[in-house]
């Protein structure tokens, strides 16, 4: 798929059906998440998988906002060293991840984990040292749903040539 085409084509799916995404699937989600570019390069990130039914559904129960990842085949938690850049960097790998799921078949929704009352409890509940921040948690499977429509706005609205 084109680069554009996959860009193009992702949206937030929020029901999957019950399939497991095989591992080498996921290892290159996880590449394409550290390839993303990062604030003098430090590469912050830590990247946790979570494919186990029981630990889906516990995230599931925390996060109100993602529910869905209680029927979600994996979870990708986004997690940054709280450097400088963290945010950009943490979310800069989780769209990579996106695009790259919505070229490979699969559904995905971001989840917010940045700036969010469970996000302690998810980094504890995961095992991950106290430095790391939690950006995002990305819910991957294969969709049980199609895009939905949504507006978006339009180019010639937010594009400014030279000047605003
Ligand atoms: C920083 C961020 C946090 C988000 N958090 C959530 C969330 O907690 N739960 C959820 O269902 N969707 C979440 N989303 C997905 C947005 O709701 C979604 O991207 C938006 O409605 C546009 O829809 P689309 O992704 O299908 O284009 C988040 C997206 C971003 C970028």
């Amino acid at each position: 798929m084109q680069t554009y085409q996959a860009i193009k084509k992702r949206y937030s799916c929020r029901k999957f059906i019950k399939k497991s995404i095989p591992k080498d699937l996921i290892e290159k989600l996880v590449d394409a998440g550290r390839l993303a570019p990062t604030a003098r390069n430090i590469q912050p990130w830590e990247f946790v998988v979570i494919t186990e039914e029981d630990k889906l559904k516990e995230i599931a129960s925390i996060v109100e906002t993602g529910r869905f990842i209680g029927e979600a085949s994996c979870c990708i938690a986004v997690f940054c060293k709280d450097t400088k850049y963290y945010l950009e960097d943490g979310s800069a790998a989780t769209e990579n991840i996106l695009i790259l799921a919505t070229d490979l078949g699969l559904g995905s929704c971001w989840v917010a984990g940045d700036k969010k009352p469970y996000s302690e409890q998810i980094r504890d509940i995961l095992g991950v040292p106290q430095e790391f921040k939690l950006v995002s948690l990305i819910a991957l499977g294969y969709p049980a749903e199609e895009k939905p429509f949504l507006e978006k706005r339009r180019l010639n609205e937010l594009i400014h040539w030279e000047k605003f």
